[in-house]
C-alpha cells in the first residue's frame, strides 16, 4: 500500500499538485515521501518519516522543482526499513529514470543478481529498485521510452502500480496489475495517481485503469494500451466530490473499507509466499529458523486471538504451543530455554505490554520471532526473525484485515515448521490462494446488515465457538463491544453449561460459529438446541458442511474451505455484524470512546 501521485502540465504548478496529492493519500502509507520533477533533468528529493519532512526539506532545496512533469509517492514499506535511501522514487544510476511503485517485485533477487552481475550499482534495499535499472538498460539497448518501459516491465512477476519518468521526454508512462491506477482528465494537464482524492481539487473526470494495461499521458492526451500494444478504449467518468473527497475511497468509515479491502490485503500477505506447482509454503523470511521444542505465543486483544488460533494450529502440527496474554506473561513467564520460540503477534509493533513480554522471553534465552504490519516498529528491531503481514495501513481502531492476514500469517509458519522448513502442504496452498476470492464473495453477498436489524434493541450479546472457531468467536465479541458499546462476552462452546448459560432468554442474541464437520463443529451444534431451548435468537455463521442451520434462526453462510481457513472466513461475517450493529446505533465506529489504535503503555 502506498499513494501514487504523477503529473504532466503547467511547469510551475508540477510541486504543488504533487504535494497536494500525496497529503490527500498520507492515509494510504506513511513511513517515507519523494517526488521527482524535470524536463530535460529529474530533480529528486525523498525523506523518511510523514510528508512535513519531505516539504521541509524541499524548501531548502537549492535546485528549483519545477517542470512539465512530475511523479511523488508516499511509501509504506515492503522491502527495506524505512530510510531516505529506500524512499521511491527510485533512479537508475545516471537518474535518468524515475519510477514510484506501489506492490511487491516479487522476482527480485533474481532480476537484481543479474543486473549487479552486469556492473549496476544499486543504492537501496527496495526491491523497486530493480525497475529503473532495466529501464535504463533497456534505453541503453537503444530502444525507445515506451518499448522500453514495456519490455522492462515483462521481467516482473508480482504486483505493482508503476509511473515513470525519463528525463528529457515530456510524457510519464504508468503500469498496473493489482494495486489500483486512476487517471485524471484535466484540462491541458494529466494525472495519475493511486486514488481519486489525489487530484480530485483540480479534475472530476477520471478513468480507472484495469491490470496490464499501459498508458502514455503527455501534454498531448493520454492513450492506454494492452499488453499487446494495442489501444484500449476507456470510459471517462464524472465522480461525486461527495463520494470520493476523503480518503476512505468513497466508503463511510476507514472501518468498512479496511474490511473491503481484505481480498487486496490477503493477496498481498500471500504474494511470493506460496508456490502452487510445488504445493509448498516459502517464506523467505524464516530461512534460518529450525523447528524449536515449544512456542510461546504473546499478544494482546485481537492480536491475542490470532494467537490462541496460531497455538491450536501449532499443536494440530505436532508442536507444543501456548498462547499467554502478553502483560500476564509479563510478570509470569512461563519456563523457556534456548530451545524455544516466543512469537509476538502485533499488528502495530508497538504494543507495550507484548514487547515487554518479548523481552522476557529473551532475556531467559529464548529465540523471538514477530508477526507484523508495520515495517521499521520496535518489535522489527528488537526479534530475531519477522514475518510482516502486508496488510497496509490499518486506521480505523479496531483490527479487522491485520487480523485475517494474521490467520493466514500464522498458517504460513505452521506450514514452515511442520515441515522442518520444507513447507509442503499442497491442500493447505491451493485453500490459501482461494481464500482472498472467498473473501470478495462474502463482502459482495453478506446478509449481515439484514440479520442484526432485529437486534437493535438488544442490550447483550453471546458468540461462542469451539476449536479453530473458538478464537473467532471471541473475536466476534471484542469487535462487537469495542465498537458498538453494547455487551458482548464470548465463549468457548463447551464452557457454557458451566455457567454463562445462566444468562441466556429470549433477549440474548446468540452468535454460533460453526465451521466444518468434525468433532468439534458437531458438538457445538448441540450447544446451539441449548440456547435455543432457551428462547434465545441465534445466529450461526457456518460453510454449511455440519447442517448447523437447520437450528438457527439466521444464517450467515460462508464459502467451504479448508477447515484451518474457515474459521478467518467466519471472522469476515462477523466483522460485518460488528460494524453495522455500530452504523445503525450511529457510534464513532473508526474512534472508539477510550481506545487508542496503538496501546504504548502498559
Ligand atoms: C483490536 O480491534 C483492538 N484495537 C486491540 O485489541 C488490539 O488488537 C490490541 O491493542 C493489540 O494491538 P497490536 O496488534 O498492535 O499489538
Ligand atoms: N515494495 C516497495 C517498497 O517496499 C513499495 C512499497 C509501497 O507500496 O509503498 O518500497
Amino acid at each position: 500500500m502506498c499513494g501514487i501521485v504523477g503529473y504532466v502540465g503547467d511547469a510551475s504548478r508540477t510541486l504543488d499538485v504533487l504535494l497536494g496529492g500525496l497529503s490527500n493519500l498520507e492515509y494510504r502509507g506513511y513511513d517515507s515521501a519523494g517526488v521527482a520533477v524535470g524536463g530535460d533533468e529529474l530533480h529528486v528529493e525523498k525523506r523518511a518519516g510523514e510528508l512535513d519532512a519531505l516539504e521541509a526539506r524541499l524548501s531548502d532545496a537549492d535546485v528549483a522543482f519545477e517542470g512539465p512533469v512530475g511523479v511523488g509517492h508516499t511509501r509504506w514499506s515492503t522491502h527495506g526499513p524505512p530510510t531516505d535511501a529506500n524512499a521511491h522514487p527510485h533512479t537508475d544510476e545516471t537518474g535518468r529514470v524515475a519510477v514510484v511503485h506501489n506492490g511487491i517485485v516479487e522476482n527480485y533477487r533474481a532480476l537484481r543478481d543479474e543486473l549487479e552481475a552486469d556492473g549496476v550499482t544499486f543504492g537501496s534495499e527496495t526491491d523497486t529498485e530493480v525497475v529503473p535499472h532495466l529501464i535504463a538498460r533497456e534505453l541503453r539497448r537503444g530502444l525507445d521510452p515506451e518499448t522500453a518501459i514495456r519490455e522492462a516491465i515483462t521481467r516482473l512477476e508480482g504486483s505493482y502500480a508503476l509511473v515513470v519518468a525519463v528525463a528529457g521526454v515530456d510524457a510519464l508512462f504508468a503500469a498496473r496489475r493489482d494495486p489500483p491506477l486512476v487517471l485524471g482528465i484535466g484540462d491541458g494537464e494529466y494525472f495519475v495517481a493511486s486514488d481519486v482524492p489525489a487530484f480530485l481539487e483540480h479534475t472530476r473526470d477520471v478513468v480507472y485503469l484495469d491490470d496490464d494495461e499501459f498508458v502514455r499521458l503527455d501534454h498531448g492526451g493520454w492513450t492506454v494500451t494492452g499488453t499487446d500494444g494495442r489501444r484500449v478504449e476507456k470510459d471517462v467518468r464524472t465522480v461525486s466530490w461527495e463520494a470520493e473527497q476523503t480518503g476512505k475511497s468513497g466508503y463511510e468509515h476507514y472501518m468498512l473499507k479496511e474490511i473491503h479491502e481484505q481480498p487486496r490485503s490477503l493477496r498481498q500477505c500471500l504474494s511470493g509466499r506460496v508456490d502452487e506447482l510445488g504445493g509448498r509454503v516459502v517464506v523467505d523470511e524464516l530461512d534460518g529458523l529450525g523447528t524449536p521444542a515449544s512456542v510461546q505465543f504473546v499478544a494482546c486483544g485481537t492480536s491475542y486471538h490470532a494467537a490462541l488460533y496460531g497455538a491450536r494450529l501449532l499443536r494440530a502440527g505436532g508442536i507444543p504451543a501456548t498462547a499467554h496474554y502478553a502483560h500476564e506473561y509479563a510478570t509470569a513467564p512461563a519456563p523457556v530455554t534456548g530451545e524455544d520460540l516466543v512469537i509476538g503477534l502485533t499488528q502495530s509493533g508497538e504494543t507495550a505490554d507484548t514487547l515487554r513480554a518479548l523481552r522476557k522471553g529473551a532475556g531467559r534465552g529464548a529465540e523471538t520471532l514477530a508477526l507484523t504490519n508495520v515495517v521499521g516498529s520496535t518489535v522489527t528491531r528488537e526479534c530475531d526473525h519477522v514475518i510482516y503481514l502486508r496488510a497496509g495501513p490499518e486506521l480505523g481502531v479496531a483490527a479487522t484485515k491485520t487480523f485475517t492476514s494474521q490467520l493466514v500469517g500464522v498458517n504460513l509458519l505452521a506450514a514452515h515448521l511442520a515441515d522442518g522448513g520444507g513447507g509442503r502442504q499442497r491442500d493447505l496452498v491451493s485453500a490459501l490462494r482461494g481464500l482472498p476470492d472467498q473473501v470478495q464473495a462474502i463482502l459482495d453477498g453478506s446478509a449481515a446488515s439484514a440479520v442484526i436489524e432485529e437486534f437493535a434493541d438488544s442490550e447483550t450479546f453471546f458468540f461462542l465457538g469451539r476449536g479453530f472457531d473458538y478464537p473467532v468467536a471471541l473475536e466476534g465479541a471484542l469487535k462487537f463491544k469495542e465498537i458498538t458499546y453494547e455487551h458482548a462476552e464470548g465463549f468457548a462452546a463447551g464452557e457454557l453449561k458451566h455457567g454463562p448459560l445462566a444468562l441466556v432468554t429470549a433477549d440474548t442474541p446468540v452468535f454460533a460459529v460453526v465451521t466444518g464437520d468434525d468433532e468439534a463443529a458437531r458438538k457445538t451444534i448441540g450447544n446451539v438446541k441449548e440456547v435455543e431451548a432457551r428462547d434465545a435468537p441465534v445466529v450461526v455463521v457456518t460453510d454449511g458442511v455440519a447442517e448447523a442451520s437447520r437450528y438457527a434462526d439466521h444464517v450467515l453462510k460462508v464459502p467451504a474451505t479448508d477447515g484451518r481457513l474457515a474459521p478467518l472466513l467466519a471472522n469476515v461475517q462477523l466483522q460485518l455484524v460488528a460494524y453495522h450493529m455500530a452504523a445503525g446505533l450511529d457510534r464513532s465506529i473508526d474512534k472508539p470512546r477510550h481506545l487508542a489504535k496503538s496501546v504504548t503503555v502498559e
